[in-house]
């Protein structure tokens, strides 16, 4: 396995692969909606964000954001069970918080399904609360639990993230890049 993982924008050609993530990591159980061409459509849209942490070529975990004019919301995160627990996950998040930032949008939601705690502990932990349940959001199987995170509250922002490691060397370089994409 690869030491070392670089994070930024994801590739048009990551498509396919981070739509079979999402169907094995995320939608377990639910119908298959984040498909090739729905990530396609994110992958190209001028507002939406599509992070990918690669190890060599190897996708390792990826996230997407969509950009609205006052809340970014988070649409998927997520990374390959072997991967998980080495940082990764809170890089991508950091980085999606950071362009957020930076395109002046402060407030961030996002919706987790209910029957995963341990991804609704991983948001608790970097600062987001628990804004509301949404009964069977998922195909009418599942209740969601919403979570927000306001970028302006600085004890919301008080997140650490662990000092880069040889398990994960992404870094926060993607300012230029969103300046770029996302001016207004
Ligand atoms: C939720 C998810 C994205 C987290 O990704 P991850 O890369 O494992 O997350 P991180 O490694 O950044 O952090 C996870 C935990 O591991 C800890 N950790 C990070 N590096 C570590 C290391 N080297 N050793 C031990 N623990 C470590 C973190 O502190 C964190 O613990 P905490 O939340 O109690 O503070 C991932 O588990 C996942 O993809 N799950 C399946 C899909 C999913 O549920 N997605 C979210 C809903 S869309």
């Amino acid at each position: 396995m690869p030491a070392k993982i670089e994070i930024g924008p994801a590739r048009a050609a990551d498509a396919q692969v981070l739509a079979e993530m999402s169907r094995r990591l995320v939608e377990v159980g639910l119908p298959w909606s984040w498909t090739p061409a729905r990530i396609t459509r994110h992958l190209a849209h001028a507002e939406s964000l599509v992070l990918s942490a690669r190890a060599g070529e190897q996708v390792a975990g990826f996230a997407i954001m969509h950009f609205g004019e006052e809340v970014a919301h988070l649409n998927l995160l997520a990374v390959d069970t072997q991967y998980q627990r080495r940082g990764i996950g809170q890089r991508l998040l950091a980085w999606l918080e950071e362009s957020a930032v930076t395109a002046g949008v402060f407030l961030i939601c996002l919706e987790v399904r209910s029957r995963n705690p341990s991804a609704i502990r991983f948001y608790r932990n970097r600062g987001y609360q628990e804004a509301g349940r949404l009964p069977r959001y998922y195909s009418g199987r599942e209740d969601a639990i919403r979570m927000t995170r306001d970028l302006r509250h600085p004890e919301s922002r008080r997140t650490v993230l662990p000092a880069p490691s040889a398990a994960a060397s992404g870094t926060l370089a993607g300012a230029d890049w969103i300046l770029t994409k996302f001016k207004r």
